[in-house]
């Protein structure tokens, strides 16, 4: 495995709307276990292709330090009420901003090993998915959060 470089805010790959992924093999699924080591080393809990450079849909979320979710061409099918939250991002050290998001999400997407998945998700890990996910549309919490500050609001959920 190895570390990857994360691109920082300002650099116009995170801008991009990513395309799907269509070959899901082992030489990417090494690419997903970097994905996550280069996350894990940066103590994120979640991480986007686009932020390594590479403009594909895919993300891989670890919220509690046990379930690793390696989430391919992910979409979200359902969308219920709303919550703001505190958000931070690998690509943009050292901000923090309070984001409103959809309170509990339904979302379908591919395995790492090809299986079409459903999972329903609300808390710190709908959050993250959705953070992630817009990150596959070229989108940054920086550019819809309400605010935006140097350091983490700790009222707000992580
Ligand atoms: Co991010």
């Amino acid at each position: 495995m190895a570390l990857l470089e994360i691109k920082k805010a300002g650099d116009p790959i995170l801008k991009e709307i990513c395309k799907p992924v269509e070959k899901i093999d082992k030489r990417f699924r090494n690419f997903l276990d970097d994905m996550a080591e280069t996350m894990y080393a940066s103590d994120g809990v979640g991480i986007a292709a686009p932020q390594v450079g590479v403009a594909i849909r895919a993300c891989v979320i670890n919220v509690d330090k046990k379930t690793r979710y390696d989430l391919i061409n992910p979409v979200i099918t359902k969308r219920e009420g709303t919550v703001i939250g505190n958000e931070g991002c690998l690509s943009c050290p050292n901000l923090f901003g309070d984001v409103e998001r959809a309170e509990k999400i339904r979302i379908e997407y591919t395995s790492r090993f090809g299986k079409k998945k459903i999972l329903e998700a609300d808390g710190l890990l709908g959050r993250c998915i959705q953070h992630e996910l817009d990150h596959l549309d070229g989108k940054l919490f920086i550019d819809i959060a309400k605010n935006i500050t140097k350091e983490r609001n700790k009222e707000g959920e992580q």
